[in-house]
């Protein structure tokens, strides 16, 4: 039998508009961990926001942050981390992170965000080209994926789902 396998930490992926931050939010109350959502500590960092980032700096100095950001929370343990949506994509999660995709159909997603959180997101102001974005991104989230959570369903649904799942894990 191997030896069970020991995360350090939980980090929440999944598409722009999933949910992750909220989930994570709630889950860290119900887990008894620490909370870290990479894009606000960056706007923290930054001190400004993620749209003014892309549109002075450009997407590349972002992904570099983003990077660098997970790097130093994945030295911690103990913490849900919410990613933004192309995290997993250009950078590489700690081997020791437990983690969960929010597996929300495109559809589903868009209906759930408000007009001022779409405009909050660069990427998604073309729905076009947010739907190709999504089919090419889907396959990366989940060979990253340690456990994939429908997300179609309502959140307390899939919250608990994904509560269930961990509490049979081990996280430090
Ligand atoms: C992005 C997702 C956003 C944010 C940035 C880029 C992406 O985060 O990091 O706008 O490439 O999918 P959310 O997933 O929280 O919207």
């Amino acid at each position: 039998m191997g030896f069970p396998a020991v995360y350090d930490n939980i980090v929440l992926i999944g598409f722009m508009g999933s949910g992750k931050s909220s989930v994570g939010k709630m889950l860290a109350r119900q887990l008894f961990k620490e909370f870290a959502d990479v894009d606000s500590i960056i706007e923290a960092k930054e001190n400004t926001t993620v749209t003014e980032i892309f549109k002075t700096k450009g997407e590349a100095y972002f992904r570099a942050l983003e990077q660098h950001c997970i790097d130093v929370l994945t030295q911690k343990k103990g913490q849900v981390i919410a990613t933004g949506g192309g995290l997993p994509i250009y950078s590489s999660i700690s081997e020791k992170s437990l983690i969960v995709f929010i597996n929300a159909d495109f559809d589903v997603i868009l209906q759930r965000l408000t007009k001022r959180e779409r405009d909050k997101r660069p990427l998604l102001q073309d729905e076009a080209r947010a739907r190709a974005m999504f089919e090419q991104r889907i396959n990366t989230y989940r060979q990253q994926a340690t456990f994939i959570v429908d997300a179609n369903q309502s959140i307390p649904t899939f919250i608990h789902m994904i509560r269930d799942f961990i509490l049979d894990q081990r996280v430090l």
